[in-house]
């Protein structure tokens, strides 16, 4: 595969397979790939900055404080500014160190910073592989979508114990970062608006309704589809999290001005209505605070707002080829679903139970069922991000991605 105008960021850790990466550079620019290189404290034991400087063409990066780094590219930059990054090769170290989320030198800093996808290539002792700790970190690098290529069985370079260890070859990774490159962009060329969080429905300018919706699962579809290659436009309601990179975020407060803002967002391939809109706004929100006068608690008249979903789902014109709704329920979790998929007049519904004990409301994981015309698909209990990553996969393969 031809690798030209592909950036890779080669993070280079401590291990005798480190001379290794050497040769990986130099495949990898063989292909037309540019390759920059971050070698970890430990990693400097075994190859130099100048070597790996020689046959990258450019300077190695090493570390976290260096004024003439931060100033030229900076480690944020160094994790933004790529198409992938790849650890070679990955000490069981600096897997634990990533599986926690550590950030005390550069190569963390990077790995931590990133939102690109990450591929790990490990190498160690085998008793270390083995090790029950090791195999944690690695499932849970696994879960946070950390790709894997090798270890290889094989005789180790330093002890001559034989097992299951070995980095895997250089052409070996390169055919793994090719599959990345080529398949990570599924969506590459589709545009997709997705709706997030909760609404705020003002009662005056101080008060509002609202609801337990965090957004977690919303702006992980976001995030999801992104990196899928879509062009995304995130409709978010009022939520604590950080704006998922390289989405469009527009921001809003109520249903209406939801409504106002997905349909601004349109045209697009697919829309994603994650966000738990509120059913009622008040009919008439005080311009001024409402103070507690004699007249004992105001009555709030409720008015119904629109849906956003059905509204998009049955629009005559600009209705994206791909419309799907979520479903929150706390009783007869799929009947509800198939009932709302009917009546909104949308493809897909994500259903999920919302029942305090589920702990989804907020929460990092999720139970949920896909109801389509064709039937109902019972996903495992996954993390948000799994969930989102699923859809996403699904959403590409609809829209022939
Ligand atoms: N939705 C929307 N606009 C609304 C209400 C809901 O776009 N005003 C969307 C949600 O984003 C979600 C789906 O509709 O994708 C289902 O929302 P939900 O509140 O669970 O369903 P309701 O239509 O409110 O039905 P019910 O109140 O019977 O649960």
């Amino acid at each position: 595969m031809n690798l030209s105008g592909r950036r890779i960021l080669l993070i280079i850790g401590g291990g005798i397979a480190a001379y290794k990466a050497l040769e990986l550079i130099r495949r990898l620019r063989e292909r037309g790939a540019a390759v920059r290189v971050v070698l970890s404290k430990a990693g400097q034991q075994f190859v130099t900055p100048l070597s790996v400087g020689a046959i990258a063409g450019q300077r190695a990066y090493t570390d976290l404080f260096d004024p003439a780094s931060e100033f030229d590219v900076g480690h944020i930059r160094l994790a933004r500014d790529t198409d992938l990054v790849v650890v070679a090769p990955a000490t069981a170290d600096l897997m634990a160190r990533m599986a926690h989320g550590l950030a005390d030198d550069l190569a963390t800093t990077v790995l931590l910073a990133t939102d690109k996808p990450v591929l790990i290539a490990p190498a160690m002792n085998p008793r270390m592989w083995a090790h029950p700790a090791t195999q944690r970190n690695l499932a849970r690098l696994a879960a946070d979508g950390i790709a894997t290529v090798g270890p290889n069985a094989g005789e180790m370079a330093e002890s001559h114990e034989a097992g299951t260890g070995r980095m895997a070859e250089p052409l070996e990774i390169v055919a793994a970062i090719e599959g990345l490159l080529g398949a990570a962009r599924p969506l590459a060329g589709k545009r997709i608006v997705i709706t997030s969080g909760p609404t705020h429905e003002a009662i005056d300018p101080v008060r509002y309704i609202a609801n337990r919706s965090s957004g977690k699962q919303g702006h992980a579809i976001a995030r999801a589809a992104a990196a899928a290659g879509a062009e995304v436009v995130l409709v978010s309601g009022p939520v604590a999290l950080a704006d998922p990179p390289g989405v469009k975020v527009v921001k809003v407060e109520s249903a209406r001005e939801m409504l106002a803002a997905v349909e601004g967002a349109l045209p697009a391939d697919a829309a994603v209505f994650a966000a738990a809109v509120a059913d009622w706004g008040i009919a008439q929100a005080g311009a001024q605070k409402i103070k507690k006068g004699d007249g004992g608690p105001p009555q709030l008249a409720l008015a119904e707002n629109p849906d956003i979903l059905a509204t998009v789902a049955q629009a005559r014109t600009q209705r994206p080829r791909l419309v799907i709704g979520f479903a929150a329920e706390t009783e007869k979790v799929v009947d509800n679903a198939k009932a709302k998929l009917a009546r909104k007049r949308c493809d897909w519904i994500v259903a999920n139970d919302v029942s305090a004990a589920g702990g989804v409301m907020g929460g990092d994981r999720n139970t949920v069922h896909l109801v389509s015309a064709s039937g109902v698909e019972s996903w495992p209990t996954q993390s948000k991000e799994e969930v989102a990553r699923a859809l996403v996969e699904r959403i590409a393969a609809a829209l022939g991605g």
